[in-house]
């Protein structure tokens, strides 16, 4: 994100700036809660099951509280939300299919790149948003410990790891630009 001062044409204000952060983080929480769901359809029996269900819970709290901010701010929610429904869910299932390991190498990618988009936004709020900022710090956190969760379940033995981390990454990296603006 770059830093602009406010009052030239085309130049972000500190509130457009925080509504533009409560729409992509939305929307990764949303894209997030459905990857879990998605796990947690194929293996939710399985012996990570309820491993997988403490970070889906964790996700869905995120989510709530973005719903909330989306609400009282009066926010438009990306337009992307329908497709993020199914490609969340359709990422978190497809990887499940391939086993435990490779549903666990997708959380390492998916929560590295929250960890740095959160840790990126924290760094641009500087002191005007406390409340949010604290918000933010909270669960960047809480993603942190789901990459730690997810490297402790031997995401790096996931066949074809280091591929499937790139690639993962690299569309989460797109999914965050195109909520950020539309
Ligand atoms: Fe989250
Ligand atoms: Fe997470």
């Amino acid at each position: 994100m770059t830093d602009k001062t406010a009052g030239w044409p085309g130049d972000m204000t500190a509130r457009e700036r925080s509504e533009r952060m409560i729409r992509v983080d939305h929307a990764g929480e949303y894209g997030a809660a459905r990857i879990y769901a998605g796990q947690l359809a194929v293996l939710g029996r399985g012996r990570k099951g309820d491993v997988l269900r403490h970070m889906a819970a964790q996700e869905q709290e995120h989510l709530r509280t973005f719903q909330a901010l989306i609400a009282d701010r009066r926010v438009r929610p990306t337009v992307m939300l329908p497709f993020w429904h199914l490609a969340g869910f359709a990422l978190g299932a497809v990887t499940a299919a391939l086993g435990e390991k490779a549903a666990m190498a997708c959380t390492v990618a998916v929560e590295e790149t929250i960890d740095a988009h959160y840790q990126k936004q924290i760094t641009a709020l500087d002191q005007t948003e406390p409340e949010l900022r604290a918000t933010l710090g909270k669960f960047r956190d809480e993603e942190l410990e789901h990459r730690d969760t997810g490297i402790a379940h031997g995401a790096e033995q996931a066949p074809a790891y280091r591929l499937l981390r790139a690639v993962i990454k690299t569309g989460c990296r797109a999914a965050i630009a195109l909520s950020e603006r539309i």
